[in-house]
């Protein structure tokens, strides 16, 4: 088969974070194969959630990110938190409850996980996203 070479092309994150305004608003930077890589602008905390089946992975391009993750299953509750800097990344295995949140003023993080993976997982909500824009 024929391939379009010409469909082949580069992202540059800080031009593509320059284009975003709004936090919590994921935007989807390309495909591979069934996961999609998100990038993103985190500012404060977002809400606990979970996704039932999708592993995310989150990596820092610039800020500071909390991720804090919970075990709701655990008695007593068991909580921690992760904090990153730019350059590290984490994965949120799926059933896992979690909350990002910027301890910098802003946070430009980079995601990859399953197209099928909404924003606030199993929650609805003012937040949720359910057809993320395109760069
Ligand atoms: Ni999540």
């Amino acid at each position: 088969m024929k391939q379009d070479v010409t469909k082949v092309g580069k992202v540059n994150l800080a031009d593509a974070f320059s284009t975003i305004s709004e936090a919590w608003s994921p935007r989807i930077a390309g495909d591979i194969n069934d996961m999609q890589v998100k990038i993103a602008k985190f500012k404060g905390q977002f809400d606990w959630h979970h996704h039932e089946i999708e592993d995310e992975l989150f990596l820092v391009i610039k800020g500071k990110l909390r991720m804090g993750l919970r075990d709701k299953c655990a008695a007593p509750l068991a909580e921690r938190a992760v904090d990153l800097d730019e350059g590290e990344m984490i994965i949120v295995p799926h059933g896992v409850e979690h909350r990002p949140e910027s301890l910098s003023d802003e946070c430009h993080i980079l995601m990859l996980e399953p197209a099928s993976t909404l924003n606030t997982g199993t929650v609805q909500s003012e937040r949720t996203i359910s057809d993320p824009m395109r760069l």
